[in-house]
């Protein structure tokens, strides 16, 4: 399906949508690789159910679910098991929009495939709009909405998310997960600031540089590299939501609930080479996965 095509289901904005351009070459380059990329780890684990997700997983790893790491079955049920986990992160993002009813709007901050869109509209039977730099994904999220006959509650739309077509003071939550790393937190928490309405909520899970080890590890160097991206560190993240009227309700380090995940995936087939330094840098205390919800007020 195309990306850019607009529906009147949709109440987010009367505005026409606009598909600018990358606003700077580095979103381009980010658009590239969001475009060209297709890790088995990525796809094989969306296979499972048909819940795409860019994310990584939170909680305990179910042995008895993985069985003997000798069985023909075992990769299979270790895919299962980590996707398992990565639905589970959705699941406690969504668990902290609060009271969200049929008839709200809800806005995905660099939305990927669109897994956890689809999850919000099941949980909440809301519309959900998803915003991301990619048309490979926006066109694969809408496939997958158009699948689940959800298209007219679940769009994706390539756009950037620091200059969204959405109506101010509208929606009633949003989110980023995982997806905060690519931009500027001051233009970032202006634009979440300017579609919620007061009293909406905002949500955050990411990796963040822990101010309390001084500066970037070089593990965090190494995880920039290789997504390209930009970590910020944890007291960013506070000041800047405090500079747009969005005030933390919860802080919950997820870095204890997700080291086993990574320690799972460290054993598998689908390795990327970067689980090491995401091991390493959450055991030495640089780096830490964590979940801010805030209250636009
Ligand atoms: C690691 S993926 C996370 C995807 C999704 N949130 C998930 O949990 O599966 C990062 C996403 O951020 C998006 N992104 C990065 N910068 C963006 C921007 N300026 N505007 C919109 N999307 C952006 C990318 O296109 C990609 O979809």
């Amino acid at each position: 399906m195309d990306s850019s095509v607009t529906s009147t289901e949709f109440t987010a904005t009367d505005a026409p949508v606009r598909i600018p351009g990358p606003a700077t070459p580095y979103q381009g380059d980010i658009a590239r690789y969001w475009d060209g990329e297709a890790r088995p780890v990525n796809l094989r684990l969306g296979d499972v159910d048909g819940l795409y997700h860019h994310h990584y997983g939170i909680g305990d790893v179910d042995d008895t679910a993985l069985g003997d790491p000798q069985d023909s079955e075992y990769e299979k049920k270790l895919i299962a098991e980590l996707h398992r986990l990565e639905s589970a992160q959705a699941e406690v993002l969504l668990g902290h929009l609060g009271d969200i009813g049929s008839e709200d709007t809800l806005v995905d901050a660099g939305c990927g495939r669109g897994g956890s869109m689809v999850m919000a509209h099941q949980r909440f039977g809301c519309k959900v709009e998803g915003v991301t730099l990619s048309a490979k994904q926006a066109d694969f999220a809408n496939r997958r909405a158009h699948e689940l006959r959800i298209q007219d509650h679940v769009r994706a739309r390539v756009c950037n998310m620091l200059a969204t077509p959405f109506e101010t003071g509208r929606a009633a939550a949003s989110w980023n997960n995982e997806s905060s790393m690519y931009v500027d937190l001051q233009d970032l928490f202006a634009e979440h600031s300017r579609i919620l309405k007061v009293g909406g909520r905002y949500v955050t899970i990411t990796g963040c540089w822990n101010p309390r080890y001084g500066q970037p590890s070089k593990w965090v160097s190494q995880i920039n590299a290789h997504f390209e991206c930009n970590i910020h560190s944890r007291r960013e993240y506070m000041r800047a939501m405090a500079d747009h009227r969005l005030v933390p309700q919860a802080v919950v380090d997820l870095t204890p609930d997700t080291l086993p995940y990574w320690e799972l995936r460290a054993t598998s087939s689908l390795v990327t080479g970067i689980e090491d330094a995401f091991i390493n840098s959450y055991k030495d205390g640089s780096f830490q996965y964590l979940l801010i919800a805030a209250d636009r007020v």
